[in-house]
């Protein structure tokens, strides 16, 4: 075997040239690869003893996508679409044998070629909308000619991957393969040079777009398909454009208008914001006192203390990848009740085709309920989720402490509560740490998990790992009321309740943030969850919120009660009430507060720049690692939009001097301190710096 670059090997098998990809991880196309294509496949055309090439890859995966390490750099030849073009134009076969996952420029490379083959575990996917664009290396213009159109509009709008069954029955790949990849790629070679296969091209394959040709009707109705999940988003609607330009335009007249739509992504503030997200997400799991190396407690068993709305849920991510779980409570009944919850959650899964009958079995068979506390004595990681109060959380990690192995980490899922005093009650407070999981805890990919003053490096390491391993997005944070999410989520919730007091109502407050993009605003988020948990709350500790202590007063908790600050139908479709109005204007009129019109600008000042100082404070404060990670926190446990970032990317792309003036006014007009500015959104305003330039 010759080399043609670092990353690319030539090798023949009797007349069949293979080129061997060789860039680890996963084989990105770097430069050195893109290069190593191109040469590679110019020198097997010369090579006249060659008859036919075989692309794969070395390592647990084909290409699978772009270099990120490129990314924003400027671009380097040769381009992915001349690597492309020397690939397809070869006049001796060109096939790709893949094996783990060929995505974005991975997969384009494959429908260069004239054939492909797969493994039997492989996946092909073009995810680029995830990051705001499109595939633009021909994906958009080759997929539909050879899956047809409405199958690659799923795959390019969805982003998602699909395995190797379901690519041969749509006719992506053209054989399933097992054993030796290369030794299969040739042995198809051989047999396509021996019944003289024409060589396939796929830009001149017609049959599966041609039934779409003058048909905007698949496309509207693809459009209303998707309507809800892609709200916001500029990608998705790209995509489409590009795909039905594939079905419409001559080939090369395609790739042209791919290119433009590809263009006009990459220059959107959404994309800038996704691709940002994509890098901030990857950052959350660093720590820079706890070295990525640091040995993280094997998890093999799980235990839950709890079995209410979060234990249960807690229990379920566990299941979902096998690892048992035993799950306490202090009477059976609410055992048997917890238990049946997650047994429905599973049953509703399954009713909908996303879990087999036997799976649920296998799930609930990994989930132990008892009602007797010694047996998470076998535990490597117990999570607490009892009631929210401080002196049941600490007889609760007390006895914990007693039972649970010596080397076990003992996490609470506290969403207020102060994680040193509890783990006080423990004689291992090193051992202890938060877990924040977000409701839906089986759903929500946000855990927020939160650092003690004496939490060792194995118990972070632990948290952030084990987080990981049950598919959430582990990000750490320190002690404070409320964290990051719940302490930010506040500010917002103080503002809401006084703009509807000073003139606006529930539904134009959730309309702004609705339009924003959140999936919902603060009043349908309370109605919701249950108004009644934070009227006991507020009883309990003697504060009032008039309005919502008025409307609890009436029964009305929310949806579950089929009203709250709206009506609901039998469908649970909302509606603005009038009761609830005049409720508001009766408030507002004893506290003597003259109503005025509020606009829609206000309205989202007032909500979203309390939050941005807020995040301020605790960057100053070091609860928060770092601004991104506020940003993550928002967008995977509160449904911030990832198009605008988070709040901290959203807040430096306003300009945080523009920000900090207008809190000034606010703090003016009001003379409420509440504006005060933080001082490090002061300082950096002053210095015309944002806070990811810190
Ligand atoms: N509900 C949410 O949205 C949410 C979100 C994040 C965090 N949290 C936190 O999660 C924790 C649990 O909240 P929840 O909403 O699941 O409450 P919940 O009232 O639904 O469930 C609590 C369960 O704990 C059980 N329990 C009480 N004392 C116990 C003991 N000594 N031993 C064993 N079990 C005991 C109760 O029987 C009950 O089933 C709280 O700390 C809460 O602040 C809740």
């Amino acid at each position: 075997m010759a080399k043609v670059t670092q990353s690319v090997d030539l090798g023949t098998r009797g007349r069949v040239a293979v080129l061997t990809v060789d860039n680890p991880p996963v084989n990105a196309l770097s430069q050195h690869v893109r290069k190593g294509l191109h040469d590679g496949i110019q020198q097997a055309i010369a090579d006249g003893a060659v008859q036919a090439i075989v692309i794969v890859c070395s390592g647990r995966t084909f290409i699978a996508g772009a270099d990120i390490t490129e990314f924003g750099k400027p671009p380097m030849e040769p381009s992915l679409h001349s690597v492309l073009d020397m690939i397809e134009s070869s006049p001796k076969p060109v096939i790709s044998a893949i094996h783990g996952t060929a995505l974005g420029g991975g997969l384009e490379v494959t429908l260069a070629c004239h054939y492909r083959v797969g493994a039997k575990g492989a996946r092909f996917g073009l995810p680029e909308v995830k990051l705001g664009i499109l595939p633009g290396a021909g994906g958009t213009q080759r997929l539909p000619r050879v899956v047809g159109p409405q199958k690659a509009l799923q795959m390019i709008v969805s982003g998602d991957p699909i395995g190797a069954d379901e690519a041969l029955k749509v006719g992506l790949i053209d054989e399933i393969v097992d054993g030796d990849l290369a030794a299969a790629g040739v042995a198809f070679a051989e047999k396509a040079l021996n019944e003289k296969r024409p060589l396939k091209k796929i830009r001149d394959l017609d049959d599966k777009i041609a039934p779409a040709r003058g048909k905007p009707e698949i496309f509207a109705e693809f459009r209303k398909s998707v309507a809800r999940q892609t709200r916001g988003f500029r990608a998705p609607e790209n995509c489409i454009k590009a795909v039905e330009a594939a079905v419409n335009l001559p080939f090369a007249e395609g790739i042209k208008r791919e290119r433009e739509l590809f263009v006009e992504l990459l220059n959107s503030p959404e994309s800038k914001a996704q691709r940002y997200f994509f890098f901030a997400e990857r950052e959350a799991a660093k720590i820079p006192d706890v070295a990525a190396d640091t040995p993280a407690k094997e998890i093999k068993k799980a235990a839950v203390i709890g079995a209410g709305t979060m234990g249960g849920g807690i229990a379920m991510n566990f299941a979902n990848v096998g690892i048992p779980v035993t799950v306490v409570e202090v009477q059976q009944e609410a055992l048997d009740r917890g238990l049946g919850v997650v047994r429905k959650n599973y049953e509703t899964t399954a009713s909908r085709g996303r879990l087999t009958m036997a799976d649920v079995e296998k799930r609930m068979g990994l989930i132990k309920g008892t009602t007797d506390f010694n047996a998470i004595a076998d535990a490597d990681i117990v999570i607490e989720a009892v009631f929210e109060e401080m002196p049941i959380k600490k007889e609760v990690f007390a006895k914990i402490d007693k039972i649970a192995k010596p080397d076990a980490v003992l996490a609470t899922n506290t969403s207020t509560l102060d994680v040193n005093e509890i783990a006080s009650a423990t004689r291992r407070p090193e051992s202890v740490i938060g877990t924040h999981f977000f409701s839906p805890a089986n759903v929500m990919k946000l855990l927020e998990n939160v650092r003690g003053s004496k939490t060792s490096k194995t118990a972070i390491a632990t948290a952030m790992t084990v987080g990981r391993r049950i598919n959430k997005v582990p990000v750490l944070v320190g002690v404070c009321y409320g964290f990051v999410g719940n302490r930010m989520l506040h500010q917002r919730g103080i503002q809401a309740e006084k703009l509807i007091l000073e003139g606006a109502l529930p539904h134009q407050v959730d309309r702004v943030l609705y339009d924003f993009g959140f999936p919902m605003g603060p009043f349908a988020m309370g109605d919701l969850a249950g108004l009644d948990v934070g009227w006991r709350i507020r009883k309990g500790r003697g504060v009032k919120s008039p309005v919502a202590d008025r409307i609890c007063e009436l029964g009305r908790f929310g949806q579950k009660t089929g009203a709250g600050y709206y009506k609901y139908d039998e469908k649970r479709n909302p509606t603005p009430d009038p009761d609830v109005e005049k409720i508001i204007v009766d408030v507002s009129t004893e506290m003597g507060i003259t109503r005025r019109p509020i606009s829609d600008e206000e309205i989202l000042q007032r909500l979203l720049y309390p939050m941005v100082n807020e995040g301020a404070k605790i960057l100053e404060e070091k609860i928060a690692i770092r601004a991104s990670d506020i940003d993550v926190i928002w967008v995977y446990g509160y449904g911030w939009p990832v198009y605008r970032g988070g709040p901290m990317f959203w807040a430096d792309s306003i300009g945080l001097k523009a920000l900090r003036d207008k809190l000034l006014e606010f703090q003016k007009k009001t003379g409420d301190a509440f504006w005060t500015p933080a001082l490090l959104l002061s300082r950096l305003a002053d210095a015309g710096k944002g806070f990811l330039d810190r």
